[in-house]
């Protein structure tokens, strides 16, 4: 690479070149074994006298960061790196709107453990690489590349017609290719159709819990961010607040409660969103992975008055690193939300989309999800057994049909505090998130969301076990707890 060198300013032109070589060096920008350019070369690029230029690499080699080697030419010398201080923006004292200020930054990870009971992640050993590999390498090629240079906001045609016609026969969705809207991940789709509908204050309706990036998002966009509670229904359509603009909920699998919003709720919920005026936001995050009979059909195809937006991603079939995800709108917000994917980065990437056009005209999606929900079964049908086996004298099993996760709440006569068990479980090994971590007010019933997308079958047993132990270790220390402040109040007693 060509090392920019500044000759702008006042001064001694070859100590401004000692000083910006030094500072490259020193900050890690050139890197151990780096060839310079050749004296003659550079003098010539900065329009210096090569004296000049052979001054300041004297000098660099007199301080041991350069060395020069017989016919070959100048290079940074390896001893040099040792003392190599990362190179950092400034500090500077700039504030982000006030927003930003209660978001972690960076998100925290997951830490490895044994038992891995996390939600939003599938199993990434089931992707079929070298299919992928090929499909994408089929689409480098220079026909290909220049076609892209022309991407279309609604994403590449090839990918919307497999789409709509793939989400028609699976999931029922009303849609013609020209209805696609090709998004980076179900969160990208969030996104713009929060620009397209939320104007600074309004009002958005979310699950509670649910899914917290939706909810952080819809905030950082300026919206009055309000969690409408769930029952075994779905969300509770009669506790929305009336002036809501957007309705974001996951009625097939309710995000992380797990159950399917009943066939009432839904024609309520569509009916509450005519008379409002509102708009609502299916996000259909994991249902392809099914375990039981038929699930219902999606909202969207139930509604008959362009209320609904439908949203899809291959995170869950596929790799949350393709980014690669799609929505259905009404005709009437299609054209500000293409805008408003044009104005966020045009239309992603081709490449992967074409690949994935062919991936599922080849009818390798279809055998994908065949493949990954014989896995997720087992694992499903481990996971519940345990549950109610071991967690029962705690928890209530949630009824789940699909996805990757199962919930289990508190039972009306535990009293325990779930937070503290599951604080337990991690330091057992195991990662486990109570339902409190999905939720937006401490009103919401206690529990345990248990993501098994990614631990393997034979570790579920273990794992419940482990978390059984947590639980019994908490109720040991509460009955001790309870004995000692029984002890304390007896002998206050005994001494009056
Ligand atoms: C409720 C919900 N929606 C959407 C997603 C997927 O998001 P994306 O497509 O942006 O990866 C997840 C993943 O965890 C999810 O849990």
């Amino acid at each position: 690479m060509e090392f920019h060198i500044s000759l702008a300013g006042k001064g001694d032109l070859s100590a401004r070149i000692y000083q910006q070589l030094l500072d490259a060096i020193v900050d890690g920008r050139l890197r151990n074994a780096e060839r310079l350019p050749a004296t003659r070369e550079l003098a010539q690029r900065l329009q210096v006298a090569r004296n000049t230029v052979s001054a300041a690499y004297d000098r660099l080699k007199a301080e041991g960061f350069l060395v020069s080697k017989a016919g070959s030419g100048t290079f940074v010398r390896a001893e040099a790196i040792a003392r190599a201080k990362p190179r950092t923006a400034p500090a500077g004292d700039v504030k982000p709107r006030a927003f930003w200020a209660s978001m972690p930054t960076p998100l925290p990870k997951d830490p490895v453990v044994p038992y891995h009971f996390g939600t939003g992640i599938g199993q990434t050993s089931l992707f079929p690489l070298h299919t992928w590999r090929r499909l994408v390498n089929r689409e480098l090629r220079e026909a290909t590349v220049q076609l892209a240079n022309f991407g279309e906001a609604a994403g590449h045609p090839g990918l919307r017609t497999a789409i709509s016609r793939y989400f028609g026969v699976a999931r029922s969705v009303r849609s013609s290719a020209a209805d696609i809207l090709v998004t980076q991940g179900a969160q990208q789709a969030l996104d713009l159709i929060g620009r397209v509908l939320i104007d600074p204050g309004s009002t958005v309706a979310v699950e509670d819990p649910g899914y917290p990036p939706a909810r952080q998002l819809f905030m950082s966009l300026g919206a009055r961010v309000v969690g409408v509670p769930v029952d075994a229904d779905g969300l509770q359509v009669a506790a929305l607040p009336d002036d809501a603009r957007l309705v974001y909920v996951t009625p097939s699998h309710q995000f992380p409660i797990g159950t399917t919003m009943s066939l009432r709720r839904r024609t309520q919920l569509l009916d509450w969103a005519r008379c409002r005026d509102a708009i609502i936001v299916e996000d259909d995050y994991d249902s392809e992975f099914r375990y039981a009979d038929r699930p219902l059909e999606p909202m969207q195809s139930l509604d008959r008055d362009g209320r609904v937006i439908y949203v899809g991603t291959f995170s869950k079939t596929l790799l949350p690193m393709l980014r690669i995800g799609f929505m259905v709108a009404p005709a009437s917000l299609r054209p500000a939300l293409l805008a408003a994917r044009q104005l966020s980065d045009h239309y992603g990437v081709y490449s992967d989309q074409a690949a994935l056009a062919r991936f599922i005209d080849e009818g390798l999606l279809a055998a994908q999800v065949r493949k990954s929900t014989k896995v997720y079964a087992e694992r499903y049908r481990i996971i519940t057994a345990a549950v109610q086996r071991e967690l029962s004298p705690w928890l209530d099993l949630m009824p789940a049909i699909a996805g990757l996760h199962v919930c289990a709440l508190r039972r009306a006569d535990c009293r325990l505090d779930i937070d503290e068990v599951a604080r337990r479980a991690g330091a057992a090994g195991v990662l486990v998130r109570p339902v409190s971590f999905y939720a937006s007010t401490a009103t919401v019933r206690q529990g345990l969301v248990l993501g098994y997308g990614l631990i393997p079958a034979e570790r579920i047993d273990r794992g419940i076990q482990r978390i059984a132990g947590s639980f019994r270790q908490q109720e040991a220390s509460q009955d001790n707890r309870a004995r000692r402040t029984g002890i304390r109040t007896a002998t206050a007693f005994e001494s009056r």
